[in-house]
């Protein structure tokens, strides 16, 4: 939630500054895109130079083109996703104080802003906007006349804050430097030749470097040209922690298609295979050396608790199915900001596995420490190397999904699934619930999906086709079971965030028990149709299910496996894919549910990338 980017570059003032403020910017935009905004140290032109404008980066842009900015040394960056104050340009970042020559932005949301407004304003301070931003470049201010250093004015500032935040602050007294705190809310340092950088995570600056130092809680930071400095927000030197960003800028770029979904759900097929890739020995064997938790304590886990939101937990249910199926242990899966405020039974035979693409999801960082607090191994599945999560976990596994742009999540799902599945697979192997042998045959399982994925991203223009048709739906039901259940539930999130349509995923034996009554001439229902060559009997319970709707009216629309004869009769439109294992099919029976709702969005005009009221990493409660 809001992008920040930072930079610092030669004394010689230039337009680099802009230009990298506003790339970064462009690249973070689906952080949030409330408003945007710049500031720049601009020595000689009056110190601090910052434009605003509420709505789009577009507008900004537009802004600047409008009333250019002089050349300048250093500047700060914000896109804003809006919590204290509407999305105006008054509350728009970067907030000025000290007669207009500093300049501050602000991530997260400073929870004791009342107590230092009022105490800022019998100070004589006045305020512009109705923003905990503008407090703290105020107090941010006030310190800075006592100190006469930014760094440290910056330390005694965090110390006054309570909440979340990550503040980056430049100054004209300091023509080169941006200083930059953080608490429970991201930021990174990327390592230029001759120039800095900071960032809410490595979007912001991939494109000019890929060295980057990744900060802990607690920490300020100070950027020139040449030098990053770091300390605690008590004054003491302290080290961030070298990384280096696989992926290159080109990887957050469209690549020629019209949007990063439509890019990302064609990314897919690479994202499994990308997951899988270097996870077992010359034999053939799984190996995760990532998964750094001793193995006594791994063969004693006596319950598996998922933690995650959205998207993420949908993939944890999915893996839900797998990882009991294989390690015979039980699994529950919680929504994270549920998790912490049950008082969930959760002790050192626990393994708490939290699944996050942006690695910054504020409810599950905060599950993460709770569930640490009470004795469990955590153990994350995450995306974004630099993030909070994986730092404050025992163990992470890495999806190796690559930047995902677009607000609604879709390649990070199928990676997350598979990665929960290695885990599955690696405890099965380690507590002796499955031999090798076993094992191996579910990883070439695995293995095989990326090319099954392509097949059903390729057969994708039927789908298209068939949402355009259905522009004007109102309302949209899913049906999925077992494995399905989770699928659909999936499916109308993406229908939800991005066509603005209500959508509802059920348990397919769950609709007789009230659900059904929804149904009438002409309801669209998605059914997630289990594989026939499946177990339990759950094809022909899920046949008759589709049976059922239609002697009431609905309109079925069937995701079924190659050959499935038998439910051909009974569906209106089918999307054909792949004939996997059952446990494999959510891998691929999603990716038509995704195309769907993109599709059909599209149709509506919407922006797919960037929908309404969202934002990518919810890095607030
Ligand atoms: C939906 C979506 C969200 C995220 C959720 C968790 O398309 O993207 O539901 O899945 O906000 O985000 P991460 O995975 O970053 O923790």
């Amino acid at each position: 939630m809001c992008g920040i980017v930072g930079y610092a570059g030669p004394s010689e003032a230039s337009g680099r500054p802009l230009d990298v403020a506003l790339d970064g910017l462009r690249r973070l935009e689906y952080r949030g895109y409330d408003s945007a905004g710049v500031a720049l140290v601009t020595p000689g032109q009056g110190g601090v130079a910052s434009a605003k404008k509420s709505g789009k980066l577009a507008n900004l842009v537009e802004e600047i083109a409008a009333h250019p900015l002089p050349d300048a040394t250093a500047s700060i960056g914000h896109t804003r996703w809006a919590t204290h104050g509407g999305p105006s340009d008054a509350n728009a970042h970067p907030h000025l104080a000290d007669d207009g020559r500093l300049a501050v932005i602000h991530n997260g949301i400073v929870e004791n802003f009342a107590t230092l407004r009022a105490e800022l304003a019998a100070d004589g301070a006045t305020f512009l906007s109705e923003t905990d931003t503008e407090v703290t470049a105020q107090l941010l201010a006030r310190e800075y006349r006592a100190a006469g250093d930014l760094t440290a004015a910056m330390a005694a500032t965090a110390r006054r804050l309570t909440g979340t935040f990550t503040l980056l602050a430049v100054h004209a007294d300091a023509p080169g430097t941006v200083v930059g705190a953080r608490h429970d809310s991201p930021l990174v340092v990327g390592i230029g030749e001759g120039e800095n950088f900071l960032g809410s995570d490595v979007a912001a600056f991939v494109a000019h470097t890929s060295e980057a130092l990744e900060l802990a809680q607690d920490q300020v930071v100070t950027i020139t040209a040449t030098s990053v400095d770091v300390t605690d927000f008590d004054g003491t030197p302290a080290e961030g922690k070298r990384f280096t960003v696989t992926w290159d800028a080109a990887a957050a770029e469209k690549g020629g298609f019209g949007s990063f979904m439509d890019k990302e759900i064609h990314d897919q097929p690479q994202a499994v295979a990308d997951t899988l890739l270097g996870r077992s020995d010359a034999q053939g064997r799984l190996v995760l050396d990532e998964v750094r938790i001793e193995e006594s304590v791994l063969r004693a886990v006596d319950k598996i608790i998922v933690v995650a939101c959205g998207t993420a937990a949908y993939a944890g249910h999915v893996a839900k199915y797998a990882i009991e199926h294989w390690c015979r242990v039980p699994v529950e899966v919680e929504l994270a900001h549920e998790f912490r405020y049950r008082d969930p039974i959760v002790d050192e035979r626990t393994l708490v596995v939290a699944i996050s693409q942006s690695g910054e999801t504020m409810d599950t960082l905060m599950a993460v420490r709770h569930a640490r607090e009470q004795g469990a191994k955590v153990l994350s599945i995450v995306n974004t190397h630099g993030s909070s999560i994986p730092r404050e976990s025992d163990a992470v596994l890495y999806t190796h999904a690559g930047p995902e742009i677009a607000v609604a999540s879709t390649k990070a799902f199928l990676s997350q699934i598979t990665a929960a599945y290695l885990l599955g697979l690696y405890l099965a192997q380690l507590r002796g619930n499955k031999f090798p042998d076993e094992v191996g045959v579910l990883l070439d399982e695995l293995r095989d999906m990326p090319r099954k994925v392509r097949t059903v991203i390729e057969r994708g223009e039927y789908v298209r086709a068939t949402a355009r048709s259905m522009a004007e739906s109102d309302k949209v039901l899913f049906l999925g079971r077992h494995v399905g259940y989770p699928v659909a539930m999936e499916g109308a999130l993406k229908l939800k965030e991005l066509a603005y349509i209500h959508a509802e995923g059920f348990a397919a034996g769950e609709l007789k028990h009230g659900p059904i009554a929804l149904i009438d001439s002409g309801q669209p229902v998605f059914v997630v149709v289990p594989s026939p060559h499946g177990r339990d009997q759950l094809h022909s319970k899920v046949v008759s299910n589709i049976q059922e709707i239609r002697a009431r009216g609905a309109r079925t629309l069937v995701i079924a496996e190659d050959g499935d004869d038998e439910v051909r009769a009974y569906a209106d439109e089918i999307f054909w894919v792949p004939r996997a294992p059952s446990l494999m099919q959510p891998l691929l029976a999603v990716v038509p549910l995704q195309i769907f709702a993109m599709a059909l969005a599209g149709a509506k005009g919407l922006d797919v990338d960037q929908p309404r009221n969202l934002a990518k990493s919810v890095t607030v409660e």
